[in-house]
């Protein structure tokens, strides 16, 4: 199948489709390669893949661009902050920051596998937008509803989005150290129900430096947005950075942003968008929701939720000699002509 962008998606099989539907129960609905690129994504992406791609965005919008678990959600809520609520005072701001801020290809993994988190998100699907049709995407909708100026998150790569995207749009790409994103989406792909992964940390090490997880290849994803850091619209952001001293990145999403805050206010955004604080509103925001639909509650008591560890280096701890070594070299074959330039990657 022909894309708008110019890809062809074809659906993964035999064996290897097999083994992967193994092991991630929740792709029942089979999963998709495209030509160029060898992006790996849910096969319900085909049915959004043209919406996505033609979206026009606005000179207000924001788009935060991620391979997943890269510290998307904590750049979106500092941006939604720095943009909406600079003095923590906005009555909408203890809405889930994922209806505040649209994660606008999220239609295929709502509609990939099992219920997912569709019932929740046409919840709020319904309060915005009372006539919308949730089989039209909720995400899309959701992201066309937003309100001026939109903060919006995606998790596709620069060539799966319009091409005219920097020439309208400011753009902040989030990357991580891989060693910690593989540990971070294997606990996501384990207590999301909707994914439900039954293998092992060595099998996942395994999908992650093979490109079968979903939106990668992981440096694919990293290349096409550092061969655009340049650009007078681009922002890179790293996690390692955000960590060791969030005011400084604050102070630099400021001027690129333009939204001129005090000291004063950055100092409390920092502390209200801090791991802890997020994982305080986000329970308040989810109080009497019915989580057990798509939250695998035992993997949540055991390892933690969404909010699992929020550090850097964790991987330290959890990941074998053997897998760092295949890691590293991973990471030496494809990234070493790269030109980044920053430690966290190896
Ligand atoms: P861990 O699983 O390592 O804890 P994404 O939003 O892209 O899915 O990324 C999720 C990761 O970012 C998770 O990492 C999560 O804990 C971490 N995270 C979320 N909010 C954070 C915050 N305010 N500070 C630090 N890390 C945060």
């Amino acid at each position: 199948m022909r894309l708008a962008s110019g890809h062809v998606a074809v659906q993964l099989e035999g064996e290897e489709l097999a083994k992967i539907q193994r092991d991630f129960e929740g792709y029942s609905k089979g999963l998709v390669r495209l030509t160029p690129g060898r992006w790996v994504l849910p096969a319900p992406y085909t049915k959004f893949a043209d919406k996505i791609y033609n979206t026009k965005f606005r000179e207000t919008d924001v788009v935060i661009m991620t391979y997943p678990k890269c510290g998307t959600t904590w750049t979106q809520e500092v941006v939604w902050t720095m943009r909406n609520n600079p003095n923590l005072d906005h009555p909408k701001a203890s809405a889930p920051v994922s209806v505040r801020s649209p994660f606008m290809d999220s239609d295929m993994l709502m509609t990939m596998g099992k219920e997912g988190s569709r019932s929740l998100m046409t919840e709020y699907l319904k309060d915005a937008v009372p006539d919308a049709d949730p089989d039209e995407g909720i995400a899309l909708q959701l992201t066309a509803h937003t309100p001026d100026p939109r903060t919006i998150k995606t998790h596709l790569p620069f060539s799966l989005m319009t091409p005219d995207l920097l020439d309208t749009t400011k753009v902040i790409y989030v990357a991580r150290n891989p060693k910690d994103v593989v540990l971070s989406f294997l606990h996501h792909t384990r207590f999301m129900k909707f994914i439900n992964y039954v293998g092992t940390l060595d099998q996942f090490v395994d999908y992650f430096v093979n490109s079968q997880l979903i939106y990668g290849p992981y440096w694919e994803h990293l290349r096409e947005a550092w061969s655009r850091r340049d650009h007078p619209n681009m922002h890179f952001l790293f996690y390692e950075d955000m960590k060791a001293d969030p005011k400084a990145e604050l102070r630099k999403l400021n001027q690129f942003l333009g939204t001129d805050l005090t000291e004063e206010q950055l100092e409390k955004i920092v502390h209200y968008t801090s791991f802890e604080s997020m994982k305080k509103h986000e329970q308040e925001a989810l109080k009497g929701k019915n989580m057990d639909a798509f939250v695998n509650q035992e993997v949540v008591k055991k390892d933690g939720g969404f909010y699992r560890k929020g550090e850097a280096g964790g991987w330290k701890e959890q990941l074998t000699e053997e897998q760092v070594a295949k890691i590293d070299a991973w990471t030496e074959k494809n990234a070493s002509n790269l030109g980044i330039n920053f430690k966290y990657s190896i």
